[in-house]
């Protein structure tokens, strides 16, 4: 294996700057501990699951690896509404539309529950991760400066997740030691800023290491974002396409499939901006944008729809979270393997600048 090092590698004890995004539903102890025993840093999503289930994952990636791992955990700087406050619309008519779809092909459509995000979940699910030594937090959705101050006091690294300058900015001051900044290139809720001029931005004022996401899935992408000052990456729809993600068959066929214009970015996931794959989940709602409700209502009306549309694996009737970069995802490998290429990957395409044009070695 070549080398690829930066010293955000020192910094969070890994061998490559190569990072797995926490990705709802998608990557729990498996695919953290493939990536993580590979030499980059792999990532528990622990937004939505419960405590429990947190605990669980963490276990099962400590029984897999024993290289350093990172925990995403939402810290909702203001607690959403609770279900039990919100007044529901009557059903939008696509959802109608779409729920018939679902039952017609055989799977039933229930209430369900979704997990609250708030700060009392977050903290519980925090010190879990302290209870088992996890090396990295994730803040995503705010950075609080409580969580940077009970994680330095262990030791921890912290990682703030952004879109935007502004939140970067803020992140930095709460006292964080890596900003992520995503561009709206990405898989799953993502700002409106390409990825290029938001790096740009956020190198110009950090203090502290910054690291490239937002549709990356090869190594001349990563070479990129390397020659422009980020110190490593935050890779998520390229992990979703290997052995151990935990979504289903068709949702990965669907990655390898896709073209390079099949993703959109729309409200209609939970009333905020979320990148996905066009199907007949997102189809249902064109031409009836004026339906669509707010944040969190949203969320709460397509859960009963997508939790059974995901977990009965249904190609065109679930949400398909995913970035730009799908188009260029040719094929389904372990995770480990997927590192392995993207350095090899990196390190040819940084070699190859440089020779194309025409630096002294
Ligand atoms: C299926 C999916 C689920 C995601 N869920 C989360 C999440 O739970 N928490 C989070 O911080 N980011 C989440 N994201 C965003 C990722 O952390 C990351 O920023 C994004 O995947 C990077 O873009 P890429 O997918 O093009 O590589 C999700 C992304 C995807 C594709």
């Amino acid at each position: 294996m070549s080398t690829l090092k930066t010293p955000l590698c020192d910094l969070l004890n890994i061998e490559y700057p190569i990072l797995q995004a926490g990705m709802g539903g998608v990557a729990f102890g498996p695919l953290a501990a493939a990536v993580s025993e590979a030499g980059g840093l792999g990532t528990i999503a622990a937004i939505s699951p419960t405590p429990e289930r947190v605990e669980q994952e963490i276990k099962l990636a400590r029984s897999l690896t024993k290289k350093p791992i990172c925990v995403d955990i939402g810290f909702p700087l203001r607690a959403p509404k609770e279900k039990s406050d919100v007044n529901l619309p009557e059903l939008p008519g696509p959802l109608k539309q779409l729920q018939q779809e679902i039952e017609a092909l055989g799977v039933e459509v229930k209430p369900t529950d979704d997990q609250a995000m708030s700060i009392d979940d977050a903290r519980a699910k925090l010190e879990i991760c302290f209870k088992h030594g996890v090396e990295v937090i994730a803040c995503a959705l705010g950075t609080p400066k409580w969580v940077v101050e009970e994680c330095h006091a262990r030791g921890v690294k912290v990682i703030s997740l952004v879109g935007r300058a502004s939140h970067a900015a803020s992140a930095i001051r709460a006292g964080t030691d890596i900003v992520v900044v995503q561009g709206t290139e990405g898989g799953g809720h993502t700002g409106d800023v390409g990825l290029i001029t938001l790096l740009a931005e956020v190198l110009e004022f950090s203090t502290v290491p910054v690291v490239a996401a937002g549709g990356i899935v090869n190594g001349s992408q990563i070479a990129g974002v390397l020659t422009q000052g980020a110190q490593g990456v935050w890779v998520g729809t390229r992990f979703i396409a290997t052995h151990e993600s935990s979504v289903g068959p068709n949702y990965k066929s669907s990655l390898v499939e896709a073209e390079n214009d099949s993703t959109i970015r729309s409200l209609l996931f939970d009333g905020l901006y979320v990148r996905q794959l066009q199907n007949r989940f997102t189809e249902v709602w064109e031409g009836h944008e004026n339906e669509l409700q707010p944040y969190p209502i949203q969320r709460i009306v397509v859960a009963p729809a997508r939790f059974a549309a995901a977990a009965a694996d249904l190609k065109d009737h679930q949400p398909l979270p995913a970035g730009q970069g799908s188009g260029l995802i040719h094929d389904l490998l372990p995770a480990g393997a997927v590192l392995h290429r993207l350095v090899e990957e990196t390190v040819t395409a940084l070699r190859q600048s440089r020779d194309r044009i025409g630096l002294a070695a």
